[in-house]
């Protein structure tokens, strides 16, 4: 379903399936602590999808990924499955959530510290990638332009002299979780796909306190930063309207 052929009733659902996204979100934060067993946060996250009236997106479609949740520490920058591992304190996580609601896809990632609050060079870390998305948010209405997107999220991220993170990029969403176009967290303004209204796009800036590069574990899924770095991930699924845009994933 190309974007342009979303019915009111689609985007209505992503509405719902997005306060339902958050709403998990939301509490899944309030939930981790130090002590917890990753398969038990996938566990209590997949309950809540459940008791919500939504699905899990990774384990249909097209991808059958090995949980209902990326659950990325430290290095891991993205697509970590949950494995047995125990949470500890000051340990930088971040969760990627996909939810199906009504037939649509709905997506959101944030990173936080374990059992304390961010301090240092990780809170730069949090504020600047947070920041960075919802720059890029800003500038989204009727006929910007991808690479719109991109030069602004850039900007904020190397202002914060972080490493900004080429290898992955955002992208539309609705029917599919991944669809056209590709929204990349760094570009050329005035360049790129034009947006417009109805459109439905995840804008998901990904960033290290070192360099750019990534690599995939031998798990074939999880992707770290090659200098072991750490590294933040914030995503909104975003509705372009008929004026500028509305967070469907806001808490
Ligand atoms: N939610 C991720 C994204 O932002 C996709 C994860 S796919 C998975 O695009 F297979 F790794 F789970
Ligand atoms: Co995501
Ligand atoms: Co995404």
């Amino acid at each position: 379903m190309p974007a342009g052929l979303k019915t009111s009733e689609h985007i209505q659902a992503m509405r719902e399936g997005g306060k339902i996204l958050a709403r998990i979100l939301q509490e899944l934060k309030e939930y981790t602590k130090p002590g917890l067993n990753e398969l038990e946060i996938n566990d209590w996250v997949a309950n809540k999808i459940t008791k919500y009236g939504a699905t899990a997106s990774y384990l249909e479609d097209e991808v059958v990924f090995p949980g209902v949740i990326c659950i990325s520490v430290n290095q891991e920058l993205v697509h970590s499955p949950p494995v047995d591992y125990v949470l500890e304190e000051g340990d930088l996580v971040s969760y990627d959530l996909t939810i199906k609601y009504k037939g649509m896809h709905t997506d959101s990632a944030f990173t936080m510290v374990v059992g304390r609050e961010p301090r240092g060079a990780e809170k730069q870390l949090l504020s600047v990638t947070e920041r960075s998305l919802y720059a890029g948010i800003e500038v989204v209405k009727p006929g910007a332009r991808v690479g719109d997107i991109g030069a602004t999220v850039e900007e904020v991220l190397s202002a914060g002299k972080l490493g900004i993170v080429r290898d992955y990029v955002g992208h539309g969403i609705g029917a599919s979780m991944h669809m056209a176009p590709n929204i990349p967290n760094y570009g050329v303004r005035g360049t790129g796909a034009m947006l417009q209204a109805g459109d439905t796009i995840c804008i998901e800036p990904m960033a290290s306190l070192g360099k750019e590069k990534t690599f995939v574990d031998s798990d074939g899924w999880t992707v770290s930063m090659k200098d072991g770095s750490l590294c933040a991930h914030f995503e909104h699924t975003v509705l372009v309207t008929d004026d500028g845009y509305e967070i469907l994933t806001i808490w």
